[in-house]
């Protein structure tokens, strides 16, 4: 039983390039996915959801083009979260700013040297990056050209793009994951997957079809990883939050085995090395028939991650009492309904710290490798003060109570790699492209139509994770 946390236990915060740099078409960058969707005032609901209509369609304002201009400013945002302490930082690295179009010959040095610079920068304040490949943001042309992750050849230009970056970086990134929430697919298929569905493509048959180019692109990236870095480990991602039944009808109970089952599908494979038993009679629910590769199977079974990174933000709930089914909450784009035993933010997601152990406690049993909490934190909005500060009292307690949590599972006997901010600075939310929903410990001067000076503000709860680092988690 360890109590105490691991003197390497990596501390940080996490942000993803189509959320924070902006700098949308400079130095040779292609357009991604991100780059057509709306802020939701304009409509990105309907956009993210219907994404034929955002190609043709000029809104009033994308948030993505300017992020927090991340892009020009990576040195100064670097520089405070090591004055904050953080040991770890998650960034995705933009794949069009690597490969414009996707299907490009030769990579864009220019964007490469991007990221040389940004990773130095951390080496230089001795922050180990955690690098996501494919984080909501594949190249647009892959998306109209090829028809996204649904088509097989993503495979070969993505394991072309990982080849680049893990000779480049193979010296200064140790901790790469493959694709963020890889099971988000199945919810939103043009963030997951790039996809853009035609009226009449059957969603499910396509992104589940999607999701295995995903799985066999990641086994594969794995494979490589191996081949070209010496220390290098990959993970898989999983949008965690496990389902809960209900009530305690037999029914509810054996609904919430099946959501559950349905987000561990993806990890089963990346993880275990193979479909699980239960696919034959998921797909078949689903009215689904994926078409697997003579090869794929070898693949899944050779090519294991290292270690289970997730998100966090809830657990979720599941009924079959179709009255109880009409109150639903925010669930990060996957189903769930009000909980009445838990309190909601302004933008209707619940607050469940416990949620955390259990679900560290399910993904662990299942699969019995190393957990990274890679997203966990609280949305809301913030307000400064006439003195220019932010007292965040209620994003200290969130994070406060779940880093409890993952302490709590810990002393389970969890092995896991570290705890990781979403948002550490404040960036443009991926569901509704606001700013003012805001995660940051460091404020950012912008709002949701793109005013304001970009300006940095150290928030209250800057200052608390500081100490909480510094102490390894004992001062809380
Ligand atoms: C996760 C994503 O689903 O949740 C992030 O990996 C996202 O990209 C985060 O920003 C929080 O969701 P939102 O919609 O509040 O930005």
């Amino acid at each position: 039983m360890m109590n105490r946390l691991d003197k390497d236990f990596l501390w940080g915060g996490a942000m993803a390039a189509n959320q924070c740099e902006g700098a949308h078409l400079e130095d040779g960058k292609g357009l991604s996915c991100m780059d057509i969707l709306p802020s939701v005032q304009y409509g990105r609901k309907e956009a993210m959801y219907n994404p034929q209509l955002a190609l043709t369609k000029k809104y009033g304002y994308y948030p993505s083009h300017e992020g927090i201009d991340f892009y020009h400013n990576y040195k100064e945002d670097i520089k405070l979260l090591a004055e904050m302490g953080i040991k770890a930082f998650r960034t995705s690295i933009s794949w069009p700013r690597i490969f414009p179009n996707g299907d490009d010959k030769e990579p864009n040095e220019l964007g490469l040297k991007f990221y040389d610079r940004l990773f130095e920068e951390c080496r230089k304040y001795n922050i180990e990056p955690v690098v996501t490949l494919s984080h909501f943001d594949t190249p647009l042309n892959l998306s109209k050209k090829y028809g996204g992750w649904y088509n097989r050849k993503l495979v070969d230009f993505y394991l072309k793009y990982c080849k680049v970056v893990f000779k480049r970086y193979a010296e200064v990134v140790k901790y790469w994951i493959s694709f963020n929430e890889i099971n988000m697919i199945t919810h939103i298929p043009f963030f997951g997957g790039g996809i853009i569905l035609k009226d009449d493509d059957d969603v499910m048959q396509v992104s589940y079809q999607a999701a295995h180019h995903q799985l066999v692109a990641s086994a594969l990236a794995t494979k490589l990883l191996r081949d070209i870095s010496k220390n290098g480990k990959m993970g898989c991602m999983l949008a965690a939050g496990s389902y809960y039944p209900y009530s305690c009808n037999p029914k509810d109970v054996w609904a919430a085995v099946e959501k559950n089952q349905d987000m561990y599908f993806f990890i089963d494979v990346q993880a275990r090395g193979g479909y699980p038993s239960y696919t034959k009679r998921l797909l078949k629910k689903k009215g689904v028939c994926i078409k697997i590769a003579a090869e794929d199977e070898v693949i899944f079974k050779k090519h294991k991650v290292d270690y289970i990174a997730l998100s966090y933000y809830s657990s979720r709930l599941i009924s079959v009492n179709k009255k109880v089914l009409k109150n639903i909450a925010d669930g990060n784009a996957v189903t769930t309904l009000r909980n009445p035993y838990l309190e909601a933010t302004p933008w209707g997601r619940q607050i469940d710290p416990i949620g955390l152990r259990i679900t560290m406690n399910e993904l662990y049993d299942r699969y019995q490798k190393p957990l990274f909490i890679v997203e966990n934190g609280l949305g809301v909005s913030d307000k400064v003060d006439e003195n220019g500060e932010i007292h965040d009292d209620y994003r200290i307690s969130y994070v406060k109570e779940h880093i409890k949590a993952m302490k709590g599972a810990i002393a389970d006997g969890i092995e896991c790699l570290g705890y990781l901010v979403w948002g550490c600075i404040d960036l443009v939310s991926a569901g509704t492209g606001e700013m003012e929903k805001r995660y940051g410990f460091i404020y950012v001067d912008r709002d949701n139509e793109g005013n304001g000076t970009l300006k940095r503000i150290k928030k209250k709860s800057f200052w608390w994770y500081k100490k909480v680092i510094e102490s390894n988690g004992e001062e809380l």
